[in-house]
């Protein structure tokens, strides 16, 4: 069986998620190509020392151009700050290797388009990192609206909120400063996520109004001291999309102070003649709405029978977020080796790039305090 080696770089919380699920390839059933773990860089050794548990790596290294002098890796996995992407993600290109890029695919829109663009030169293979979207749930919530069960769409809602930032004593880091994590903030973290399902569904964003919000401008540095923390925190973005010909409006919500909320990803998605739902937050429940004498609201458990990518994992056993992460991975792989198919692809660098227009749309709208048409974008790079 062909094997595909790969490299990380940035072995932080990410980078072991990554080579968690390399480390358990076997589980992927009848899957046509392993994928090992070779080589990994982070510039942190007590970060790169928890990689000597790992049995197929090869090569530790703190220079990440030695792991891409070397020949014997293929694809390159790089999860490091935002500030970083553009220049890493272009060395990976240049060296001839394919990429898994981390969102949000460079700090900003210009980052960005130059990543896409240097990509499409280079005829690597590159896709955006993006898991939720191998959930079973939310798979189903796409194959719902691919069925035309829906009728007429009328309304979308999707986001993704996070609790953590409500403690006030938790400290500064990396993601909470603009310099690293970039000027959109909460949206270069999350945002991709929330809009890599409704892009793939076509749902492509015209208009934007934003509600931008600071709430904590300053945090502990974990040394003693207070330091500014200065990214947007929470954004409620009030879009609107063409569907059919008609504008429906879809609300993208991205989060870091949203009151009891671990990592919740949702979707809603209503039409006038049905409806589905789908939220991380109750993991294995798919919500259908149905219409007759009366309205109401059906849920289903969903299993792991429902997975892209099957595994030896029982079909009604329960899935979490390593199992989506594993999907993606592999998801990767097959449609590296062109055995997608039809199964969901990772986000490409395009939406990658559309999702920038509405980050950077919303940055202008935020300033201005009105509608920003986000077309006036494609032009015009932030
Ligand atoms: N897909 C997801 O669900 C998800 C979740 C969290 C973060 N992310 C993304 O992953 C990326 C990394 O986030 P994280 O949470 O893993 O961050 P992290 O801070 O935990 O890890 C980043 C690592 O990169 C290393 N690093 C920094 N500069 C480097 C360099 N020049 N060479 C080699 N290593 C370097 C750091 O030492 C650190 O260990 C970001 O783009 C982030 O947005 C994605």
């Amino acid at each position: 069986m062909k094997t595909v080696n790969i490299g990380i770089i940035g072995g932080g919380l990410m980078g072991r998620e990554a080579a968690s699920a390399f480390g358990r390839w076997f589980a992927l059933n009848d899957f046509p190509v392993k994928a090992e773990l070779k080589a990994v860089c982070d510039l942190n050794e007590n970060v790169l020392s928890w990689y000597k548990n790992v049995p197929t790596v090869e090569q530790l290294t703190t220079d990440y151009k030695e792991l891409l002098a070397n020949p014997a890796i293929d694809v390159v996995y790089v999860a490091v700050p935002h500030n970083l992407h553009l220049e890493l993600y272009l060395d990976v290109l240049s060296a001839g290797k394919d990429l898994l890029a981390e969102k949000p695919f460079g700090i900003d829109l210009e980052a960005a388009v130059a990543i896409k663009e240097a990509a499409e030169k280079s005829g690597r293979f590159v896709r955006c990192s993006s898991e939720f979207p191998f959930l079973p749930g939310v798979q189903r919530v796409i194959s719902e609206v691919n069925s035309g069960n829906l009728g007429k769409i009328i309304e979308i809602k999707a986001g993704f909120l996070h609790a953590s930032d409500m403690d006030f004593n938790k400290p500064v880091n990396w993601k909470r400063q603009t310099k690293y994590c970039g000027e959109i903030g909460v949206m270069g973290d999350l945002g991709m996520h929330v809009l890599h399902v409704p892009l793939r569904l076509g749902w492509k964003p015209e208009l934007v109004f934003a509600q931008l919000q600071k709430i904590v401008t300053e945090r502990p540095d974990g040394k003693g001291g207070i330091v500014p923390c200065d990214t947007w925190n929470n954004a409620t973005l009030s879009t609107q999309v063409t569907i059919e010909d008609e504008a429906v409006p879809m609300t993208l919500e991205t989060k870091r102070l949203a009151p009891g909320e671990t990592n919740t990803w949702y979707i809603e998605v209503y039409g006038t003649q049905g409806g589905v739902k789908y939220s991380t937050k109750d993991t294995k429940a798919l919500w259908l709405f149905k219409m007759g004498k009366e309205q109401f609201w059906q849920r289903t458990d969903l299993g792991f029978a429902g997975v892209p990518f099957p595994t030896i994992t029982g079909g009604i056993f329960e899935t979490g977020f390593p199992d989506c992460f594993m999907q993606m991975l592999a998801a990767y792989i097959a449609e590296r080796e062109g055995v997608l198919n039809g199964r969901f692809g990772c986000a490409t660098p395009d939406e990658a790039v559309e999702s920038h227009k509405v980050f950077a749309a919303a940055l202008q709208s935020a300033k201005t305090k009105s509608v920003v048409n986000i077309a006036s974008y494609e032009t015009q790079p932030a």
